[in-house]
């Protein structure tokens, strides 16, 4: 038999969490412990969890190549999936106690607000990501394929992050944190293409 991973209790431990920290918000809900506006609350915080897996999904690569860290690794395929489940109920929660389940009301809002109209773009671009998650999909895709169609997760993650700041109205420190965050995870991966592909060309000179 295989010997198990020492990082195998991550992923479940991270889906835990999050499972957790649904199972809170819903409480919160039901017991009407989410303050005077609920369904804003709701909508927010569905949204910063998003935020936040999503960031953090696209810190793996960065760890790896800044501090030798290969554990981000194992989890980023979680992360990221839970990333799309938490936008899809943030979605959701918008559409239905929101909106009331009317959609021209929310293609009206998509027309009316730009961060809702670039929220969706983000959001539409999930899934095709999503799909594609699983190691079946990388076989049929072939590898170079599903690498370029994952590299959409950085149209993703920009968009979300201007989502976040249009949606801020006075402080904008949080959503730059973010912002900052991703760019500077984005120069580390530009850094080290650029070190390893002048390492290549003077192997060949
Ligand atoms: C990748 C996709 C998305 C991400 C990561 C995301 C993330 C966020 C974040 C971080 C916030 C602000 C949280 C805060 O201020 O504490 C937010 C707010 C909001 N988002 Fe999204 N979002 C996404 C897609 C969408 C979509 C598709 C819609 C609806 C069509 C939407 C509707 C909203 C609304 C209405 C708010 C403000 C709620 C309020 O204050 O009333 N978002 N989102």
């Amino acid at each position: 038999m295989a010997p198990r991973s020492r990082h195998a209790y991550l992923a479940p431990a991270i889906v835990t969490g999050w499972l957790g920290t649904l199972a809170l918000l819903g409480y919160r809900i039901a017991t009407h412990r989410l303050g005077a506006n609920p369904v804003a609350t709701a909508v927010n915080q569905l949204g910063l969890l998003g935020m936040v897996l999503l960031v953090a999904s696209l810190c793996a690569t960065p760890l790896k190549l800044t501090l030798g860290l290969t554990w981000p690794l194992r989890v980023r395929r979680t992360l990221g999936l839970l990333a799309f489940f938490t936008v899809l109920l943030h979605f959701i929660v918008y559409l239905g106690a929101d909106q009331g389940w009317d959609v021209i009301a929310v293609l009206e809002d998509v027309q009316k607000r730009p961060f809702i109209s670039i929220g969706c773009c983000a959001f539409l671009l999930l899934f095709p990501l999503a799909w594609t998650s699983s190691k079946a999909a990388v076989q049929r895709l072939g590898f170079a394929l599903w690498q370029r169609l994952h590299r959409l997760v950085y149209v993703v993650a920009a968009l979300a992050a201007l989502h976040f700041y249009l949606r801020v109205k006075a402080d904008h420190t949080q959503p730059l944190i973010y912002i900052g965050v991703l760019l500077a995870g984005f120069a580390v991966r530009v850094f080290a293409a650029r070190v390893k592909g002048r390492r290549r060309k003077a192997r060949l000179d």
